[in-house]
């Protein structure tokens, strides 16, 4: 179990918290992975809460998340507390921190505590000058003091350097953890593994055998009730940007000397440093619209009718280094498609010279892993396969693992990313230099004025897209 410690959060009362954070917090206590001692401090602005009324809003948080009643259980009800921050005034961040000190003292806890800010991104800022002026940023001897807060790490490149400032004038690089929650998956800590635990691939790993890369990210649900920060987002920034952007550091850094957060950090951050500029060309933006019951981007709640905001969003990006120049990385992610599917397609090589024809056609196709994140994890390798007969014709067929024929229910990932901010393991967690490298990439786009192409809700995307290779063929496989 975790050393005992102090969570703060910040926006205990908000959504992010009551959907993700104590459900998973509750299934790490249950599990005996955290400290029975850990105390949880919800902290938020509205003056009518109190402990009591809190608490009760925690245990009604874990049942609509469905978290099991023993689940539930095994949170101590006595080890959550609430602390309001009223107007958020330096006075209210010194309470806080006198709050802490009582906790600590009665708890007979080290000050080992970490802040972790859910909250809007517009309100980083005030809450981490709010922990600085009282003092809360500083490291304590015999404990340690962490940060922690969630994408978007900033909406363009401007914003993101405003961000890294604030944090850094207050805490350094090693206090601070930044959650992409991909990285907290576990079928995406599996590429590493799969990269590194078996040498067969690494050989291959490169231009001279990879023939393209393909990263989807499809989703089958629409906006909901999101409009407010979706419309000023868009699939860019709110998937690209981060989410697929770190798949893609992934599969494509030279092998880290070893699987710890300075290593693997700067090999991925190496590969943001080596992404080509994109083009107007290599980028193609859509916006789903009405398909029969399925309502269009322009009728979802909130959504001016005139909106312009993307949707879906396809990129096509070069990596300039040595192994992998040449080779198209295909990013694509939108809403309101066919299925929900987030999958990596790696296409080899054909062979030099095709062996096998008929009528003139050659018989062999690419070979194709897919290494699929959800919904059903695992991976395949199709091999081409004589067809029984006389003659040879050829088909593909897949040598598949699935994870949930060896394995049970795999873990959220905040119960992940919870465990290693209080174990303080940043390899899952976002550098500064990343963030900033990858808006480097990403930040000229949002000024190319794209054409917004409609696709039909429920569908694979903008027939625009398919410019882009290979997804469709790869996105119909079943495994
Ligand atoms: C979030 C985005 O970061 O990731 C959402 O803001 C998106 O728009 C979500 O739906 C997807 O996450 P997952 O884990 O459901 O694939």
């Amino acid at each position: 179990a975790t050393p005992p410690s102090t969570l703060v959060i910040f926006g205990g009362t908000g959504d992010l918290a009551r959907r993700k954070l104590l459900p998973a917090l509750a299934e790490l206590t249950a599990a005996g992975s955290i400290s029975p001692k850990t105390r949880i401090v919800g902290v938020a602005t509205s003056p009518e809460n109190t402990e009591a009324s809190y608490r009760q809003l925690v245990a009604k948080s874990l049942v609509e998340a469905d978290v099991p009643p023993e689940v539930a259980k095994a949170l101590c009800q006595d080890c959550v507390h609430y602390q309001g921050l009223g107007d958020g005034s330096t006075a209210a961040y010194q309470a806080l921190g006198e709050r802490l000190l009582a906790l600590e003292a009665e708890h007979d806890l080290p000050p080992r505590r970490a802040f972790y800010l859910a909250l809007p991104t517009a309100a980083l800022g005030k809450a981490v000058q709010g922990l600085t002026a009282a003092g809360l940023n500083a490291d304590h001897s015999g404990g340690w003091t962490r940060v922690v807060l969630e994408k978007p790490f900033g909406t363009d490149l401007a914003s993101a350097h405003a961000l890294i400032d604030v944090l850094r004038n207050s805490f350094r690089e090693e206090q601070i953890f930044r959650i992409d929650h991909y990285l907290g998956k576990e079928t995406v800590q599996n590429l590493l593994a799969f990269r590194f635990g078996n040498s067969i691939f690494e050989a291959l790993w490169n231009r001279d055998r990879i023939a393209a890369v393909e990263i989807t990210v499809a989703e089958e649900l629409g906006l909901g009730s999101r409009a407010g920060y979706y419309d000023k987002s868009g699939a860019l920034r709110d998937m690209i940007q981060n989410h697929l952007t770190q798949l893609l550091t992934l599969v494509a850094m030279e092998v880290p000397p070893h699987i710890d957060a300075d290593s693997v950090r700067y090999e991925k951050a190496k590969v943001l440093r080596s992404l080509a500029p994109l083009s107007k060309s290599d980028v193609v933006f859509g916006q789903y619209a009405r398909n029969g019951e399925l309502l269009g981007y322009h009728e979802e709640k909130d959504v001016p009718s005139d909106s312009s905001t993307e949707t879906f969003a396809a990129v096509r990006c070069e990596i300039m280094n040595w192994r992998w120049r040449g080779v198209p990385f295909y990013l694509r992610s939108g809403k309101r498609m066919g299925r929900r599917l987030t999958r990596i397609g790696v296409q080899f090589k054909e062979s030099p010279v095709c062996m096998f024809e008929n009528e003139g056609v050659c018989e062999v196709n690419r070979n194709v892993l897919t290494m699929t994140l959800q919904p059903d994890p695992g991976f395949s390798l199709y091999m081409n396969v004589k067809e029984p007969g006389s003659g040879i014709m050829l088909d593909q067929f897949p040598l598949t693992f699935r994870h949930d024929e060896h394995f049970d229910d795999l873990p959220d990932a905040y119960e992940t990313l919870l465990l290693d901010i209080l174990r303080g393991d940043q390899t899952l967690f976002v550098h500064s230099d990343e963030v900033l490298r990858s808006w480097d990439v990403f930040d000229p786009v949002l000024t190319m004025n794209h054409t917004i192409h409609p696709y039909e809700a429920g569908t694979w995307g903008p027939q625009a897209a398919n410019v882009f290779g290979i997804a469709d063929q790869a996105l119909m496989r079943d495994h």
